[in-house]
């Protein structure tokens, strides 16, 4: 009848909406006519499944090895996010006049200096390796027939409370809850970016395209240079094994961690948008902390959010566990 059809019908449209910072439906359009190009590099991601450590093995392969700039320019700067720079720019295409403009704003929040980073924005130039946690479906379906999107996925496990930390330490999420609280958030899908099946699910659909190297977390830090060797054939980078061996030590998670491109925090000064005492970006980098955080009831309550999401996440060849 007319209300089951009704019912029906929200239940589908629900599948398929996402839950977006405020001022996404402001920017959407431009975000989804953003001109991508041939040469550029997307690491597509859900939030706190590796896109910092993909992003930077990313540009160090395709900026030759660039260990120099790699340490002195800031990762924010070196690989801009579709969604957090694009909008400032007519044409979404991050023209060096905006990114100037935009060196006022950042210097606000991230602590890097108008001029430094007026200097050092030139490096937003092709090519490029650019950061979204925008799905799929949300951007330009040119993409995939422009540019190359390596997508990473992650334990929802570990994703859960990697994430439960970032809403604690970014100041403008407001979270101050505990974990139980978060993992309430989490199961009802009502973060931003999600819901987690959605954007893995599309990633996962494409991963057999010719311009879609999917990557899970685990095997990335279990067997580091088999997967440097996919990417580097994904890439065409022709890096040797030699060269590979120099990205693998310099993306190793404790040199990232004490490396100020990467982390604003080193040395425990805290910058703006973060909260003090709340640990850092780069927190602990390992595969199944979240033993440390469940407990038998919200380990029940995830494993039914499992449950409800098992017709997408059984397609994904998750290895764990
Ligand atoms: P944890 O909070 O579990 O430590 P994103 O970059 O998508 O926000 O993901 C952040 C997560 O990736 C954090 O997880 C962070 O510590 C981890 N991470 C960042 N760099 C890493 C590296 N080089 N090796 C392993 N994990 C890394």
């Amino acid at each position: 009848n007319d209300k089951d059809a009704q019912e029906e019908d929200i239940n589908a449209n629900h599948e398929w909406r996402y839950l977006m910072p405020m001022n996404y439906n402001k920017h959407s359009q431009k975000y989804y006519n953003f001109q991508f190009r041939q040469d550029d590099v997307i690491v597509m991601t859900h939030p706190k499944c590796g896109t910092t450590w993909m992003l930077e093995i990313v540009w160090l392969m395709k900026n030759k090895l660039d260990i120099k700039n790699a340490t002195a320019v800031p990762q924010r700067v070196r690989c801009p996010m579709i969604e957090q720079d694009s909008f400032h720019s007519p044409g979404g295409t991050l023209d060096p006049a905006v990114t100037k403009a935009l060196s006022g704003h950042r210097s606000k929040t991230d602590d890097i200096e108008g001029e430094e980073f007026l200097a050092l924005s030139n490096l937003t130039t092709s090519p490029r390796t650019l950061k979204t946690h925008l799905p799929l479906c949300l951007l330009n379906p040119s993409l995939l027939n422009t540019s190359k999107v390596i997508y990473v996925a992650r334990n929802p496990r570990d994703v859960c409370v990697s994430y439960y930390h970032h809403h604690r330490l970014i100041r403008a999420l407001g979270f101050t809850g505990d974990f139980t609280k978060f993992v309430d958030f989490w199961c009802r899908d009502l973060l931003i970016q999600g819901p987690y099946w959605q954007h893995v699910g599309q990633g996962w659909e494409k991963h057999a395209h010719p311009n879609v190297h999917f990557v899970f977390y685990e095997d990335l830090k279990k067997n580091s240079m088999t997967e440097l060797q996919k990417i580097n054939k994904f890439l065409n980078t022709n890096l040797s094994e030699e060269e590979l061996n120099v990205v693998k030590d310099f993306t190793n998670f404790d040199q990232m961690k004490i490396r100020k491109s990467i982390n604003p925090m080193v040395k425990g000064k805290a910058i703006k948008a973060f909260k003090e005492n709340e640990g850092q970006f780069l927190r602990k980098g390992t595969i199944g902390d979240w033993k440390n955080y469940f407990t038998p009831e919200t380990e029940h309550k995830f494993q039914a959010w499992l449950d409800k999401w098992s017709h997408i996440k059984e397609k994904i060849p998750f290895t764990y566990e």
